[in-house]
C-alpha cells in the first residue's frame, strides 16, 4: 500500500527532525512525573537509576523505533506489515501462549483478562507482526484521550494564573481566595476538575490545539511549531531556574533533588525508573516509527537518536531543578505526589513575590510540553489512516481527533469533588467490576494504566524482540549504517580511548563495535529487563 498522495513529506534536515521528536519526548512525563517521583524514590540515587535505564533501553529502543520508520516509510501497522515474514515462527509462538493463558485463565473464571488473553491471541494468527503496530495505533487513541484532559487543565490554570496576575497580581484576590494555602488550592483544584464544563473545555480546546498542528502537515506544522515552542521551552524552564534558585533556602531543595539516597530505593523503583524512561521517552508504540518515516536517508540515525535522548534527559533534570527549590524555599512538603503541580505548585508560587506571573511562566511550559507531545500521539493515528486506508490528512485528523476528544470526555467526567470516582460513569465502573473483578480509581486512571503498564512496555518488547530476531539485527544496521558515517562499526574501545581515527586502531576485525553492543542489547538484554518490569507491574513477579 504506498502513499496516494504524492511522495511522502520528510523533515528539512536533522535538526527539524531532533526537534520535533524531542517534542514528543519532553512533555508532562518529564515536568511533572519526573520530578514528583525522583521525589518519592531517593533523589539524586533515582536519578542515576533513570540514567542508566535511559542508556541501556531507551537509546537501543528508539534506534530501532527510527530505523523501522526509516527503513519501510510508513506508519507503525504498515512498517510491521512490510518487514515480517508471513509466518513468522515467533508471532505464533507468542500467539500460542497467549491463547493458552486465556485458557487457563478461563478456568479461573477471570472472563475479561481471558478474553484480553484470546482475543489478541487469535489475531495474531490472522495478522502477525502488524498486530504490533495495531497496538501502537490504539495506544496512540488512548494516550492522547487522558493526556488530552490533562493538557486541557494546563490550559485552565494558564487562565487561572492569568486571571490572578489581572486581579491585582501577587496578592490578587483570586489568587488569595484560591491559592493562598494548601488546602484551598487542594479545593480549588478539585472544584475545577469535578466541574464537567470546565473540563470539557479545556479538554476541547487542546485537542483542537494538537489537530490544528497536525492537519497542515509534517513539515509545515509538526516541524515549524516545534522550532517555535523548543527553544520556547528551554527559555521558560532556565528563568524558572534562575527564580528559583535565587529564593532563600533553596539549597535544601536542590540537595532533595541531586542527593543520593541509597537507601530509599528499591527493586520496585528500579522498575519505575524503567516504565518512567519509557513514557518519557515516547516508546514502545511507534512514535518513533511514524517519525522516523519521515527522516531522509542521509540523516546519521546514531547521531539524532543521542540528541533527542539527551534533550530529553536534560529537560526532566532541569525540571526538577525548577521546582524542588522553589517548593523548599517556601517550606512546602515535596512528598505530594501526583498533586506536586496542580495543588502543590500554584501555593508556591502565590507565596514568592511575583507569584502569579511565575505561575503563569510555569503553567505556560506545561502547556507548550504537552502540545508538542499530544500532536506526536496524533499524528501516529493519523498516520495510519493516510497510509494505510487512504484517508486525507485533513479528514484523518478531524475525525480521529474527534473520536479522542470523545473517548478522553470520560476521562474528563470521571473525577468528582473527592478527585477520584466514577459518579457519572457508574454503569462502566459496574461493567468493568464484573469483567475484570475491580476498577481503577477513576476512569482517566483507568486509561493511564492501561496504555503505561501494558501497552507501552509490551510494545517496546515486541519490537525489540522484532529487531532483534524476526527483522535481524543486520538488515536494521544497514539502514542505521546510511548517513552514519559507519558510526556504528567503530571499535568502541578505540572509540573511548580516543583513538577512533587512528589506523591501527581500526582494523577490519570489528569486535566490541558499537553496532555489536546494540544487537546484544536489543537482543538480550532490553526484552528482559522489559519482560521483569511487566511481569512486575501485573503482579507476577514480587521482589521483597
Ligand atoms: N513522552 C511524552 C511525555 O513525556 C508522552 C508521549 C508522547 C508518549 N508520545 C508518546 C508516551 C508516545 C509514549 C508513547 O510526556
Amino acid at each position: 500500500m504506498d502513499n496516494r498522495h504524492g511522495a511522502r513529506e520528510q523533515w528539512s534536515g536533522s535538526l527539524g527532525f531532533i526537534l520535533a521528536a524531542a517534542g514528543s519526548a519532553i512533555g508532562l512525563g518529564n515536568i511533572w512525573k519526573f520530578p514528583y517521583v525522583s521525589g518519592m524514590h531517593g533523589g539524586g540515587a533515582f536519578v542515576i537509576v533513570y540514567l542508566l535505564c535511559v542508556a541501556a533501553i531507551g537509546i537501543p529502543v528508539m534506534l530501532c523505533e527510527i530505523a523501522i520508520g526509516r527503513h519501510t516509510q510508513r506508519n507503525p501497522v504498515g512498517a510491521f506489515g512490510a518487514l515480517a515474514p508471513s509466518g513468522s515462527l515467533l508471532a505464533h509462538l507468542i500467539g500460542f501462549c497467549m491463547v493458552l493463558a486465556g485458557l487457563f485463565l478461563l478456568v479461573f473464571q477471570s472472563w475479561g483478562w481471558a478474553f484480553l488473553c484470546l482475543l489478541p491471541g487469535a489475531l495474531v494468527f490472522r495478522f502477525g507482526w502488524r498486530l504490533v503496530g495495531g497496538m501502537g495505533v490504539l495506544a496512540g487513541f488512548v494516550i492522547l484521550s487522558f493526556y488530552s484532559v490533562v493538557g486541557g487543565w494546563t490550559f485552565g490554570y494558564v487562565l487561572e494564573m492569568l486571571r490572578s496576575l489581572l486581579s491585582g497580581g501577587v496578592g490578587g484576590t483570586h489568587a488569595t481566595l484560591h491559592f493562598a494555602g494548601a488546602e484551598t488550592s487542594l479545593a480549588r483544584f478539585s472544584s475545577l476538575a469535578a466541574n464537567a464544563s470546565w473540563s470539557l473545555v479545556n479538554h476541547a480546546v487542546f485537542m483542537a490545539l494538537c489537530i490544528g498542528i497536525v492537519m497542515v502537515g509534517v513539515r509545515r506544522g509538526i516541524e515549524r511549531i516545534s522550532r517555535i515552542l523548543m527553544p520556547l521551552l528551554l527559555f521558560l524552564l532556565l528563568i524558572l531556574i534562575v527564580r528559583g534558585l535565587s529564593l532563600p533556602g533553596s539549597g535544601e531543595g536542590v540537595r532533595f533533588f541531586l542527593t543520593p539516597d541509597f537507601g530509599r530505593l528499591s527493586t520496585e523503583s528500579v522498575l519505575i525508573a524503567m516504565g518512567l524512561a519509557f513514557f518519557s521517552l515516547s516508546l514502545g508504540m511507534g512514535a518513533m516509527i511514524t517519525y522516523g518515516s519521515y527522516v531522509g536517508r542521509q540523516q546519521n540515525l546514531f547521531r539524532s537518536t543521542l540528541g533527542v535522548v539527551g534533550l530529553d534527559v536534560l529537560l526532566a533534570l532541569l525540571a526538577g531543578l525548577a521546582i524542588f527549590p522553589a517548593v523548599f524555599a517556601t517550606g512546602a512538603e515535596p512528598g505530594e505526589g501526583a498533586g506536586l503541580v496542580f495543588i502543590l505548585l500554584p501555593t508556591v508560587f502565590m507565596q514568592i513575590p511575583g507569584g502569579a506571573l511565575w505561575g503563569l511562566l510555569f503553567f505556560l511550559l506545561l502547556l507548550v510540553a504537552a502540545w508538542t507531545s499530544g500532536i506526536s500521539l496524533l499524528e501516529v493515528v493519523t498516520a495510519y489512516f493516510i497510509d494505510e486506508r487512504g484517508w486525507s490528512r485533513r479528514r484523518a485528523t478531524l475525525v480521529f481527533g474527534g473520536f479522542i476528544f470523545a473517548l478522553g470526555s470520560l476521562s474528563a467526567l470521571s473525577p468528582d469533588a473527592g478527585l477520584t470516582g466514577w459518579s457519572r460513569l457508574a454503569t462502566l465502573r459496574d461493567l468493568l467490576v464484573f469483567c475484570f473483578g475491580a476498577a481503577p480509581g477513576s476512569f482517566l486512571d483507568l486509561a493511564d494504566n492501561l496504555a503505561s503498564n501494558w501497552l507501552l512496555p509490551l510494545g517496546g518488547l515486541l519490537i525489540s524482540l522484532f529487531v532483534g530476531w524476526v527483522w535481524g539485527v543486520k538488515p536494521a544496521l544497514d539502514e542505521i549504517r546510511h548517513g552514519s558515517d559507519n558510526f556504528g562499526d567503530v571499535h568502541l574501545v578505540s572509540l573511548l580511548a580516543g583513538l577512533r581515527d587512528d589506523d591501527s586502531h581500526n582494523s577490519p576485525v570489528h569486535v566490541l563495535t558499537l553496532a555489536a553492543v546494540w544487537g546484544i542489547f536489543i537482543r538480550f538484554i532490553s526484552p528482559l529487563a522489559i519482560m521483569l518490569a511487566f511481569l512486575h507491574t501485573i503482579g507476577w513477579l514480587r521482589t521483597s
